[in-house]
């Protein structure tokens, strides 16, 4: 993780709690951090606003499926034999480098380049060993899944997933039978992906175990509209086209009307994605969407828009918005030979031409005998997808029997149709979650040095503590005061501090530094005298401080977490 902001966003993330390497106490390992007690906080936090978008105002539905998944799924998906980096290791010290980023000051996009053309580069640019100036080895691919045994002994190969989306994939027939069959679908999750990074360097962003949070969204691929993109058209959002490398600034409208971004749909998720870091508190002036060059897209996808923010240490992708079109759920009807369309009714039948299975009877006749009328039927009920390298299954009696090409024909046929079966397009915008947490915690973070004093200021709803609880000093009352109100304040969503030592600046100050936005003070004047039963409530980012009645705190607090303005108190 970055120290070079300001201050010291490092140590004070691990001084106070937000995140802590992982194992440290064995000698830590690369690309592993633990969340502490206020970083669970803020993460959760911000799951929690990610849902209140999708789940809340878009109503998509929300699984949790499991992490451990069987070789199939990641052949099937892609993974097994595309989702490689490239690796070199070092001829004297033997330590391994991710390839691309060794020649990433003589290229603008060197994650395309081949093994061959890094090899050569190496030699052009002379480039040596990060660790000891040593000579290269030849550059080759690395798989990054994570690969373990599912049971004893290694009969059945399984994987940690590399991207929860996979989950909601092969669940999509449970999901589309639970939508009642209808698209648009959008499901949701959230949880571990597991990526075995080759030399993790850069703290938080590139973790080997880390957190996502995805949406999946089924629409049919003739209509890839949204309906609610007239609500967002003529906002405006920032943009790196792929077809050069300058920044424009237009409306979501615009950018589909000139064909920037394909589709509706996919231009109102990059839109949205806008929105939710916004919310978060991610500065705009620093959040740009740059589309991947063609040669740099993942192996599903057939357009794709990063959200890239800038840190201290460049310009980070934090979330993904891509179309991956037809080649999950093709992908894993091929391989689990089911069929995975959607059936989409016309408003009115069609007369149209389709490929229909037909029985060859004089075939089936002499070879079936009796049964073979009962075969011809049933062999006319499927589809031909259904027909598998020139074979067709099928269950007669509970048997299954297997047919060959001699048996059966597909055939084109003129015939009324009340609807027709299609693959549903995927739309996904993916977010890193621990690369958003730790963006949201640079882009808050302010560093007063000639006064030494940080604050990181945190939008309410992401920080971590909602409110700190203090008695002027811990006698005379005012304690127990400041500890009923904690008491009726602090809830697992509306995280309360009570705290008693300390000057009440140091307090303060404490406070200030982990983006609270705003502290109780029971004094004197709490307890006696005209002000009796008021106490102070002080605004982070100002430090204007109002007194309010001790009984209204939690209302209080209520209404500036929903949105009221201090000023307006
Ligand atoms: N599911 C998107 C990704 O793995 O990056």
């Amino acid at each position: 993780m970055s120290n070079d902001s300001g201050g010291d966003l490092f140590s004070l993330c691990r001084r106070r709690g937000f995140v802590w390497p992982s194992f440290e106490l064995y000698g830590g390992v690369a690309g592993m951090y633990d969340y502490g007690p206020l970083g669970s906080n803020m993460r959760n936090n911000i799951v929690e606003v990610w849902r209140d978008i999708y789940r809340g105002r878009e109503g998509f539905i929300e699984i949790d499926s499991e992490t451990v998944n069987p070789r199939e799924v990641f052949k099937a998906s892609g993974h097994v034999d595309e989702f490689a980096d490239l690796v070199t290791y070092c001829k004297g010290c033997e330590a391994a480098s991710r390839a691309d980023h060794l020649v990433k000051e003589f290229f603008d996009n060197p994650d395309v380049l081949t093994p061959k053309e890094l090899d050569e580069a190496f030699v052009k640019f002379k480039v040596k060993c990060p660790e000891c100036g040593g000579d290269l080895g030849p550059v080759e691919e690395f798989n990054l899944m994570f690969k373990t045994a599912i049971g004893p002994g290694s009969s059945r190969v399984g994987y940690l997933r590399p991207e929860t989306a996979q989950g909601i994939f092969v669940n999509y027939l449970n999901l589309y039978r639970y939508n009642r069959e209808k698209l648009p679908l959008g499901v949701i999750q959230t949880g571990r992906g597991y990526r075995n990074e080759i030399a993790p360097r850069q703290g938080m962003i590139r973790m080997r175990e880390f957190n996502m949070m995805e949406v999946e969204l089924f629409v049919d691929p003739a209509d890839k509209g949204w309906i609610r993109f007239p609500e967002i058209e003529n906002d405006p959002i920032t943009l790196v086209p792929n077809t050069g490398t300058e920044t424009v600034t237009m409306t979501v409208g615009e950018a589909v009307e000139k064909g920037i971004i394909a589709n509706k749909v996919l231009a109102y998720f990059v839109y949205t994605t806008q929105q939710f870091l916004t919310r978060l508190g991610i500065d705009p002036k620093r959040l740009r969407f740059r589309q991947h060059l063609r040669d740099e897209m993942a192996h599903y996808a057939m357009d794709c828009w990063d959200a890239e923010v800038l840190l201290s240490y460049g310009w980070i992708e934090i979330t993904g918005i891509a179309d991956r079109g037809c080649w999950d759920l093709s992908r894993h009807a091929e391989f689990s030979g089911t069929d995975l369309t959607h059936f989409k009714k016309f408003d009115e039948p069609k007369e149209m031409e389709i490929d229909k299975v037909k029985a060859k009877h004089k075939a089936l006749g002499p070879k079936f005998k009796e049964k073979a009328k009962a075969i011809a039927e049933i062999m006319e009920t499927k589809l031909p997808s259904d027909v598998r390298d020139g074979k067709l299954a099928l269950d007669l009696e509970d048997n299954e029997i297997v047919l060959d090409g001699e048996f059966f024909e597909v055939v084109k046929v003129r015939e009324k149709v009340s609807g027709e079966r299609v693959v549903p397009h995927v739309i996904e915008p993916s977010h890193g979650l621990d690369r958003i947490f730790y963006s949201v915690l640079e882009h808050s973070f302010a560093y007063d040095k000639e006064n030494d004093y940080t604050v990181l200021r945190l939008a309410p709803e992401v920080a971590p503590i909602k409110a700190g609880i203090f008695p002027l000093m811990e006698k005379d009352g005012m304690d127990a005061l400041a500890m009923d109100i904690y008491k009726k304040v602090h809830s697992p969503s509306t995280e309360a501090y009570y705290d008693g030592s300390g000057t009440i600046g140091r307090r303060y100050a404490r406070m200030d530094e982990v983006g609270t936005p705003w502290c109780i003070t029971v004094d004197y004047e709490s307890l006696d005298g005209p002000l009796k039963g008021t106490v102070t409530i002080r605004d982070r980012d100002t430090a204007a401080q109002k007194r309010i009645p001790a009984d209204s705190v939690p209302d209080i607090l209520r209404l500036l977490l929903s949105g009221r303005q201090f000023d307006s108190l």
